[in-house]
């Protein structure tokens, strides 16, 4: 279905674009140009969509000796989709259009799409075939010694591997350019994942949220140090006292899901060990949750966080479905989505008192004899905002999380840049994490082998994580602005007026403008760390009087 209103739409262009009327025969040919190259992109589209629905089934529902055959397509599929890609310039079409886009022939949507193309064009064009299936060769390798090497915590496994793909990487860096005199070989690899952003500006950033949270969150340690030897200011502790069978938790999640804005008619949801959403067209997004039975609220953070990143794939506009005016613009946009759903909404006061009312409905039991008199906005605040510096990152609380960025920002950048070497990362771990959460790294299982990023050639990915929180801190400052009711919506459980907005300034958008444009013209200003700053210490204010 998706596939055939998408062709619709590129046919309908190119019949009005040439019917246009008064038009010079040099712009009837740039309006061909432009109608072919929009064909070019949708016939891409459709394969692209078979490899997002392969992907989906692969992580949910494929049998598991599927995995080799699945492998085989897959890779053969993204193959023809770069070839696709490469021959999207097939009698110098790209290049004609980027040649009246540079003297301002093209203008409008038709400027973002010919915009965006060709420097995706030009990054792809310049890495040579060689180099791209060695990555991928040496990459999907990597993946599995890092598994080995992370179940019996032996780094000199995965080290050789590890350095492997730092040249590999470093050489992508020089394959794709990079200013050499003011700039880092990271700048060219952080531009896959954040467009237009710079190691310098992302440090500065980084170093500036690393500032205030070092001491912020001493001072909640010293706090709640001091509240144990007195009086327990995170209130009654909400304890589940029976398991909740997945299926049950499934069908509450949805419907979480469901009245957060999520259309259940042009979207999925399923389960998996690691949650992912996926975006296969704006009618079709889906995503996954994990459960625990004896932890219901685990399943909950995930659903929020998926649902917003779901949210945002939904919102993009379906007209222009197979260019850039319906792609998402960073993944430090699309997490700020994530995140502004999953932590801004889902861990505030307004949300804990709705949730809470609808746990004691479906699940009161479970919650023990007084549940009625436990499940309450300001229990379940505080259960689910503890601070608690940790090793893990996906276990982070909102303070530690952007620590635990820091560290790998910092550790890769250097990597990349040369200026440590893959032997000495373990140490150079466990001395961060000492510094800046307080925390012993024990093991390098529980250290610097516990994500898979860098075994997936993923450098320059981390540090999208901390830009979403931020730009989600920053967006909410504005959201709160033109709607000061949002809080009293999410304790009613309505979140429409607070979508609308989204869907207004972000969604709605696709590609139109870069990350740092889109802050400006939202906020105001340019992404800086004060609101998520100020919004945690207000949090944290109330939850441990700091
Ligand atoms: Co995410």
């Amino acid at each position: 279905m998706p596939i055939k209103k998408t062709s619709t739409v590129a046919k309908g262009l190119g019949v009005n674009n040439s019917k246009s009327a008064g038009a010079t025969s040099s712009s009837v040919s740039l309006k061909i140009q432009l109608t072919e190259l929009k064909k070019r992109l949708i016939d891409i589209s459709h394969l692209n969509t078979a490899l997002g629905i392969l992907y989906w089934d692969q992580e949910t529902y494929m049998p598991t000796k599927a995995a080799d055959s699945r492998a085989e397509n897959v890779s053969y599929l993204a193959g023809l989709s770069h070839k696709m890609f490469i021959d999207l310039n097939k009698d110098k079409l790209l290049s004609k259009l980027k040649a009246a886009l540079d003297e301002k022939l093209i203008k409008g949507k038709d400027a973002v799409i010919v915009y965006h193309t060709w420097r995706s064009y030009e990054r792809e064009k310049k890495l040579p075939e060689v180099f791209v299936k060695e990555l991928s060769y040496t990459t999907s390798k990597a993946q599995h010694v890092w598994a080995e090497a992370r179940a019996k915590n032996k780094f000199e496994l995965f080290a050789p591997w590890l350095s492997k793909i730092v040249t590999l990487k470093r050489s992508e860096a020089r394959y794709v350019g990079f200013d050499k005199k003011n700039g880092s070989p990271y700048d060219a690899l952080i531009d896959t994942y954040e467009p237009g952003t710079t190691t310098a500006e992302i440090s500065k950033i980084l170093n500036d949220l690393k500032d205030f949270l070092i001491p912020f969150l001493k001072k909640i340690k010293d706090e709640k140090e001091a509240q144990e030897k007195t009086k327990n200011r995170e209130g009654k502790q909400i304890i589940q006292t029976e398991d909740i069978p997945i299926a049950k938790q499934f069908e509450f999640n949805t419907q979480i899901a469901k009245t957060l804005g999520f259309d259940l008619e042009a979207g999925k949801i399923a389960e998996s060990t690691h949650p992912f959403s996926t975006g296969i067209h704006p009618n079709d997004v889906r995503f996954t949750t994990r459960y625990k039975t004896d932890n219901f609220f685990y399943a909950i953070g995930s659903t929020m966080h998926e649902a917003g990143h779901a949210l945002y794939e939904q919102g993009l506009p379906a007209e222009h479905f197979g260019t850039p005016l319906a792609e998402a613009i960073s993944l430090g946009i699309h997490e700020s989505q994530s995140r502004m759903w999953e932590n801004t909404i889902g861990k505030s006061k307004e949300f804990s008192g709705w949730l809470a009312k609808q746990i004691q409905k479906e699940f009161g039991d479970s919650f023990g004899e007084n549940s009625a008199s436990v499940l309450n906005a300001q229990n379940l605040y505080s259960h689910i905002n503890k601070v608690n510096p940790s090793f893990i990152r996906t276990d982070a609380d909102e303070v530690t999380y952007n620590l635990h960025i820091v560290i790998r920002f910092e550790i890769e950048k250097e990597l990349i840049e040369g200026s440590i070497e893959v032997k000495d990362v373990p140490q150079i771990w466990k001395s961060k994490m000492k510094d800046y959460l307080g925390v012993d790294v024990t093991t390098n299982t529980l250290g610097c082998l516990q994500d898979v990023h860098w075994s997936c050639g993923l450098f320059g990915y981390f540090p999208t994580y901390s830009l979403g929180n931020l730009y989600a801190a920053q967006f909410w400052n504005s959201l709160i602005k033109e709607n000061p009711q949002a809080y009293k919506q999410i304790a009613k459980g309505e979140f429409k007026e607070i979508l609308a907005w989204l869907r207004k300034n972000i969604h709605a958008h696709g590609r139109t403008y870069s990350a740092s444009q889109l802050v400006k013209k939202v906020t105001g200003e340019e992404l800086n760390s004060r609101y998520f700053a100020e919004y945690l210490e207000k949090k944290y204010k109330d939850i441990y009087g700091i």
